[in-house]
C-alpha cells in the first residue's frame, strides 16, 4: 500500500492526456504559423480533431491543462499557456485513516483499525435519523449540499455517518446472524474496514419507501446526488456493477466524502471507483 505505487499509476493514466497535450501544442504552432503566413480557418481541421477527441484517450484532467496557441492580429503566433491544472495524485495520503482520500476496502482496512477521527460533528440543518456524526468538514459540504438540494425542491436526510469500531462490530455480526457471513459480506463490512468509520462516509435517504435500498438511486434525490454529489466533494463509493471492485453490492445511497478536486476529476474522466483511480487492486473480498 505505498504512495509510490499509486503514484505510478498516475503517471501512466496521464500518459496520453499529456502525449495529447504535447501534440496539440504542436499542431496547434503549425496551425497558428499557417494563419500567419496567410492559411485559412479549414486548415487546422487536423489540428481540432485527431488526437483530443480519439476514443482511446481518456478525457484530459481540463480543458485548460493544453497549452494553446493562437494567432494575434499582427499574425504572430502568441503561445497562451494557462496555468497547468494537472492533477496531483499525491496531494493527499490513500494510506493515512485521517486523510480525505483514504481508501478503505477489504483489502485495506483502517490503521489503526480502530481508528477514531477528531473532528466529529452535527450538521446544521441535515436530519441525522440514528444520531450521529461526520468529519468537520464532509459536514459542512453535506450543508451545502443539502440546501442546494432544497432550493431544488428535494430533502434527505441522514441515515447514518461515522461508526465505531464497536457500532460497526454489532451492527456486522447482526447481519451475519441474519443473513450469514457470505451475504452479508456483501452489503455490511467488517468493523475495522468500513468508510463510516472514517467519519467521511454518509448514508442518505429522502423517504423510507427506498431506505438503504438500489432504488434510492432512482429517487430525485438519489439522482441528484449521482449528479451533483461531486460539485459538493461527494461520490457514491459503490456503484452500481461494481461489486468485483470494490466488495460491495450498489448502493447508491451511501457517499463518501473525497473533496471536490478528486471527485469531480473522478466525474470527468469517468472513473467511478478509488480502486480504478488510483491503480489499487480489485477488492471484491478479504485477504483471510
Ligand atoms: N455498507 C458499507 C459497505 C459498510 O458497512 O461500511
Ligand atoms: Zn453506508
Amino acid at each position: 500500500m505505498g504512495g509510490a505505487k499509486h503514484a505510478d499509476a498516475g503517471l501512466a493514466r496521464f500518459l496520453p492526456a499529456t502525449v495529447t497535450a504535447v501534440v496539440g501544442f504542436a499542431l496547434g504552432l503549425v496551425v497558428a504559423w499557417g494563419v500567419g503566413q496567410g492559411g485559412t480557418e479549414q486548415a487546422p481541421s487536423v489540428a481540432s480533431g485527431g488526437a483530443s477527441t480519439s476514443p482511446e484517450v481518456p478525457a484530459a484532467p481540463s480543458e485548460s491543462a493544453i497549452p494553446r496557441v493562437s494567432a494575434s492580429a499582427s499574425g504572430t503566433a502568441e503561445p497562451i499557456v494557462a496555468p497547468s491544472t494537472v492533477f496531483d495524485m499525491d496531494k493527499y495520503s490513500i494510506d493515512e485513516a485521517d486523510s480525505p482520500w483514504v481508501v478503505v476496502n477489504k483489502l485495506r482496512p483502517l490503521d489503526p483499525k480502530t481508528y477514531v477521527p477528531d473532528d466529529l460533528g452535527a450538521v446544521n440543518g441535515v436530519s441525522f435519523t440514528d444520531g450521529g456524526s461526520i468529519r468537520a468538514e464532509a459536514g459542512d459540504a453535506l450543508a451545502q449540499m443539502h440546501e442546494d438540494a432544497q432550493a431544488e425542491g428535494l430533502n434527505f436526510r441522514v441515515s447514518n455517518a461515522y461508526r465505531s469500531y464497536a457500532r460497526q462490530n454489532d451492527l456486522y455480526s447482526v447481519y451475519v446472524n441474519r443473513s450469514g457471513t457470505a451475504k452479508a459480506d456483501t452489503f455490511s463490512a467488517r468493523p475495522g474496514y468500513s468508510e463510516h468509520q472514517t467519519g467521511w462516509s454518509a448514508d442518505l435517504y429522502d423517504s423510507d419507501a427506498c431506505r438503504l435500498l438500489a432504488c434510492f438511486g432512482d429517487t430525485e434525490v438519489g439522482r441528484f446526488i449521482a449528479d451533483h454529489g461531486a460539485e459538493y466533494g461527494f461520490i457514491v463509493r459503490y456503484p452500481e456493477g461494481d461489486q468485483d471492485i470494490t466488495g460491495y453490492i450498489y448502493e447508491p445511497w451511501h457517499v463518501r466524502y473525497v473533496g471536490v478536486d478528486l471527485a469531480m476529476e473522478m466525474r470527468d474522466r469517468g472513473v467511478a471507483t478509488l480502486e480504478e483511480f488510483f491503480g489499487l487492486p480489485d477488492a471484491p473480498s478479504y485477504a483471510s
